[in-house]
């Protein structure tokens, strides 16, 4: 690996070791940073559909480096997540985020039964989500029964884990039918994707297409858009599948089109040119999605844009400040909500980020598949 990205990763392994004991003193799982504090979800606590990324940092630095500190703090946030499969209200299609990137890192690195049961309650939670008209169920509430998003992509893994694990095809079957929805429904004839369809849930036809997390109906949030790369990158190697995998090259081809000449990634691909609006969680995703999907066409096009992608984001928004246990900065949750945080550190761009780095050290448990 080269010395930039092996810098970054050292930078991450140092912030994160040292803020494992400021974690802990959270009443919340940590959502994000400002300077040298966490700052707690912006709303539903523990439940947020963000809550396993702080517990998935530490298991890709158990991964690098072994020590035992990450893996106890990783199981510390789990119990916090155990809490809230049982309360259970607040959860959606967002338990793949949460579980299988905690519980389900927890599994496939240490072997954990506990860890793999907790992980199987949220793949049963995931599948009740799914209707037979063709889609898993974002969001809960009697006006959201045929809304689908993007971001599920992201979600689907955890289904196909749970056919592995179980032998029982349903949990695969069910994730291939959403993203057969997702490719006709959500991705563009340009690549680009919207966010959010909403489907009649009886017949799963298309009812229509409000706006989401970008700038408005119509455009090209591009956090949505690395959704799509990565999740359907995932969804060709879970499911072996070419009309999977071409798809990502086209949302890839896109996506890349799209990268500022800074290496940095616009919130929307349509947005005005001013207010600046960047969210580089989005770089971030993507560049993992481009690693993946490089390895599995051999591609190299697609390596080099991630290198593009990392690049920027090492180049102009990494803060070295070892006292500030946030990584990226200008970071924005959604392009209308100033609450979820606008141009600021939210950890699971440091997810991504770190992941990135590691599938570039070679020491990536691949909590996806
Ligand atoms: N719902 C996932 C996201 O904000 O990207």
């Amino acid at each position: 690996m080269e010395r930039r990205y092996e810098d970054a990763l050292d930078l991450a392994a140092r912030k994160l070791q040292r803020a494992i004991p400021l974690a802990a003193r959270e009443p919340a799982i940590p959502y994000g940073s400002e300077g040298a504090r966490f700052t707690p979800p912006p709303y539903d606590g523990n439940s947020w559909w963000t809550a396993g990324f702080w517990p998935a940092l530490m298991w890709q630095m158990y991964a690098l480096r072994g020590d035992n500190a990450f893996l106890q703090e990783a199981r510390r946030a789990q119990a916090l997540l155990g809490e809230q499969l049982r309360r259970f209200t607040l959860l959606h299609h967002d338990v793949g985020f949460m579980y299988l990137l905690s519980d389900g890192a927890d599994f496939k690195l240490t072997g954990d039964e506990t860890a793999r049961v907790d992980t199987l309650h949220a793949a049963t939670l995931l599948m009740g989500r799914f209707n037979p008209a063709g889609f898993v169920r974002a969001w809960n509430g009697a006006d959201q029964a045929g809304v689908a998003i993007i971001d599920c992509m992201m979600n689907i893994p955890l289904l196909f884990w749970a056919t592995r694990q179980t032998g029982d095809p349903r949990f695969a079957r069910a994730a291939c039918i959403h993203a057969d929805t997702a490719l006709r429904e959500f991705i563009r004839p340009d690549g680009s994707a919207c966010h959010i369809v909403e489907l009649d849930p009886n017949t799963g036809a298309r009812v229509r297409e409000p706006g989401g997390q970008g700038y408005g109906p119509g455009s090209s949030w591009s956090r949505g858009q690395a959704w799509a790369l990565y999740g359907f990158t995932l969804a060709a190697i879970n499911a072996g599948s070419d009309a999977y995998r071409e798809a990502a090259g086209r949302i890839a081809r896109y996506f890349i089109q799209n990268i500022r000449p800074d290496g940095l990634t616009d919130c929307d691909f349509r947005q005005p040119p001013t207010p600046e609006r960047i969210d580089n969680i989005a770089g971030a995703v993507a560049a993992c999605g481009l690693i993946e999907l490089a390895r599995l066409t051999g591609e190299d096009d697609y390596a080099a844009a991630a290198c593009r992608l990392l690049d920027g984001l090492i180049a102009h928004c990494c803060d070295p400040d070892p006292d500030h246990p946030g990584l990226l900065t200008r970071c924005t949750a959604s392009y209308h909500d100033d609450r979820a945080g606008v141009h600021t550190n939210i950890l699971y761009g440091d997810y991504f980020f770190v992941e990135a780095l590691c599938k570039l050290k070679g020491t990536d448990p691949m909590l996806w598949t």
